[in-house]
């Protein structure tokens, strides 16, 4: 068996195995560090943000931050988690996201980090983008407006040949999610389902099942993010 690595979070003894990113350490470890584009066992992709954390004195994201010997990680602190809160408002502000309406409500990570946050009115003013949503595929509807962008869906949904069947297109500011219509037209049940359920918020549902599981009794509602994070080393 490999040789542990020892380190530090917030000053409480932590260990990892070589190789492993902090997040997915911190976790195994009891440690809760927010996040909405990290998904085990995917490459990290680094792009949301939230799960900064300070590190000798500087800001890493901790998915795609290997653990070190003797590492000192700082990261429930108030100056970070107002940056985590400010990056959940930006994400609020630049879609369009109406959480009472969305079948996703309940079951959706930035809905579950605002409450975390105790988010009331964003710091930032709404951009109410004009946003297509496309429901041509025939087991998925994609609602651009509630994209966050975090690319899950891109990385770890592929044909069985390695195919993406989700892709950005445009740039910048107008990036926006794509699903293949060839390739979503023989997706099966399970794929379709499947890409529902790695999308962190409402973007992608899969068609004719938003309400089977009534709002007040889904994931977030009976728990709060983080709370199932358990110590398994
Ligand atoms: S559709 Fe969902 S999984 Fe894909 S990039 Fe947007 S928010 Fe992420
Ligand atoms: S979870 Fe680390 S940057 Fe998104």
């Amino acid at each position: 068996m490999s040789e542990k690595i020892k380190f530090t979070i917030d000053g409480k003894e932590c260990y990892a195995e070589p190789g492993q990113n902090v997040l997915d350490a911190a976790a195994d470890n009891g440690v809760y560090i927010p996040s909405l584009c990290h998904v085990r066992g995917l490459i990290p992709a680094g792009s949301c943000r939230i799960c900064n954390v300070k590190i000798a004195g500087r800001n890493m994201t901790a998915c795609t931050t290997p653990v070190e010997e003797g590492m000192e990680i700082e990261n429930d602190t108030a100056e970070l988690q107002d940056m985590r809160k400010a990056i959940v408002e930006m994400l609020f502000v630049e879609g369009n996201h109406f959480c009472p309406a969305c079948e996703k409500s309940g079951n959706c990570e930035l809905q579950a980090l605002a409450y975390r946050f105790q988010m009331m009115v964003p710091r930032f003013p709404y951009e109410f983008p004009l946003r297509k949503p496309d429901s041509t595929a025939p087991k998925l509807w994609i609602e651009r407006n509630r994209c966050i962008k975090c690319k899950r869906c891109v990385r770890s949904i592929k044909t069985a040949d390695g195919k993406n069947i989700f892709a950005f297109r445009k740039r910048g500011h107008e990036v926006e999610i794509q699903i293949d219509h060839e390739l979503a037209a023989q997706m099966t049940d399970e794929e379709a389902k499947k890409a529902a359920d790695i999308c962190p918020v409402g973007s992608i549902l899969y068609k004719e099942k938003g309400f089977s599981e009534p709002i007040g009794t889904r994931k977030f509602d009976k728990n709060a993010i983080g709370s199932d994070i358990e110590k398994v080393v």
